[in-house]
């Protein structure tokens, strides 16, 4: 096993790397797809000679995934997505036993962060991979030496997808991008299941509250406003749903939830939690009329849906209770917590995504990046969905790997399926 590591890094500890590989090792066996993928990339290298830099969650997860690609035959760099959901062992270990240049340190501070995506860049990619696209922003704005060596990039999440189709739509994009999130073996999954789960696991970690009895508020129905809602409710909770999509209040009324704006739902919460990719959505008005003890948590991509600004100037004090947990003491009494600096609650107070459900999220990022390589050349500057064909292979491959069969359609179904002069 190689110790000495020569190739440029940042990671907290390199101590960390025998923890980091046994969790790295733990994650893996929940993720089948993945290894399917990685089986055959081992014997095709479909990515070979292909350098890849990746601006993702540094966690066991996203480890499975680099090592996939590099045994497809990539030289991968990596580092976060966001300053505070780094798995410094998992970090170590990508570096010490895989020689990845791996930029990443949870906790740090702003410049690091952007430094460290500075260095991702010095790889000189073939390929972006971003979680919320910061790499691809850096890419066209300081650092923009570096786009003309990109073939073509994917894109884990939707705020960074909507980033993206905004540079797209004013002509300004240099590269292809594959939207990963648009999968419906990604986003119907990973955003729904994985954040749910993840979610109530980082904010029951930062509190230990019991979840049963709450007023829990939702911002957001879409894809994890909907999993944080079911799970809440499984919890004992009493949930109420805020959003600005008629069509998704309704769905959110029909699927037994209250629905009443955030200026209503302040007054009565207990716990708030944001999933919009939205700014300002509890804002100071809201926090004016929260009862003293609300919790306050974002599983958003940016820290923006809470309006911390006005949350720290409302404040008379300030002080932290536990890890992950800030009490803003207002000058009438109240006191409102705020989870992880308003930061990915699931993320940061605890470990992201449960490993098989990032198997499906992370078989797609893979079998893009080999799409991307084998055709970016016939690709024009836009957002492209992940091709169909890799989306059902991804969900064909879990089935599988969960031993279980389902039906095909035969040869007259498909007829007349497909045939609109059938049935009549
Ligand atoms: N925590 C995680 O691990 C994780 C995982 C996946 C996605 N995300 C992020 O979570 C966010 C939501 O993702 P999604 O896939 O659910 O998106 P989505 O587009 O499916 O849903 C967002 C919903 O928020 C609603 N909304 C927007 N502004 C609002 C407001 N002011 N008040 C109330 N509702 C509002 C929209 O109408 C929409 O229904 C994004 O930032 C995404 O990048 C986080």
């Amino acid at each position: 096993m190689p110790t000495a590591v020569s190739l440029p890094h940042d990671v907290k500890d390199l101590a960390l790397a025998d923890a980091g590989k046994r969790r790295i090792e733990w994650a893996e066996q929940f993720m089948p797809t993945l290894a399917s993928i990685r089986k055959r990339f081992a014997r095709q290298k479909p990515l070979k000679g292909i350098r890849i830099s990746a601006c993702l969650h540094v966690t066991t997860e996203t480890a499975n995934l680099a090592i996939t690609l590099q045994q497809g035959g990539a030289d991968v760099a990596l580092c976060a997505s966001n300053p505070l959901s780094t798995q410094d062992d998992a970090a170590a270990c990508l570096v010490r036993d895989y020689q990845m240049s791996v930029f990443a340190i949870k906790g740090e501070e702003h410049d690091t962060y952007y430094s460290h995506l500075d260095s991702a860049l010095e790889h000189r990619p073939h390929i972006s991979m971003d979680d919320g696209a910061d790499l691809v922003t850096l890419a066209h704005t300081k650092r923009k030496e570096y786009a003309k060596g990109i073939i073509g990039g994917t894109e884990e999440t939707t705020t960074g997808v909507i980033r993206l189709r905004s540079m797209a739509e004013e002509g300004v994009l240099k590269y292809p991008i594959i939207a990963v999130n648009d999968a419906d073996t990604k986003h119907m999954f990973d955003n729904r299941y994985g954040t749910g789960q993840s979610t109530l696991d980082g904010i029951m970690r930062a509190t230990n509250v019991l979840i049963a009895g709450l007023k829990v508020v939702v911002a957001g129905y879409g894809w994890c406003g909907r999993g944080i809602a079911l799970r809440a409710r499984g919890l004992g909770a009493h949930v109420i749903v805020t959003e600005v999509d008629p069509t998704r209040a309704l769905e959110a009324i029909m699927d037994g939830y209250e629905v009443m704006p955030m200026s209503a739902a302040a007054a009565v919460g207990n716990l708030f939690i944001t999933a919009t990719g939205d700014k300002n959505v509890i804002a100071k008005e809201n926090f004016q009329n929260m009862k003293s003890g609300a919790l306050l948590a974002n599983s958003g991509h940016f820290n923006a849906e809470i309006d911390i600004p006005s949350l720290t100037k409302l404040a008379k004090s300030r002080r932290i209770m536990r890890e992950f947990v800030e009490e803003f003491r207002m000058s009438d009494g109240r006191c409102l917590y705020l989870l992880a600096d308003g930061r990915l609650v699931n993320l940061s107070a605890a470990e992201g995504h449960p490993a098989s459900v990032m198997d499906m999220s992370f078989a797609n990022q893979a079998l893009c990046a080999e799409y991307m390589v084998k055709n970016a050349r016939k690709l024009e500057r836009k957002v492209y969905s992940v091709p169909h064909e890799i989306d059902r292979m991804v969900a064909r491959l879990k089935l599988e790997s969960m031993g279980v069969e389902i039906d095909e359609l035969t040869k007259e179904q498909a007829k007349y399926l497909n045939s609109w002069s059938e049935g009549t």
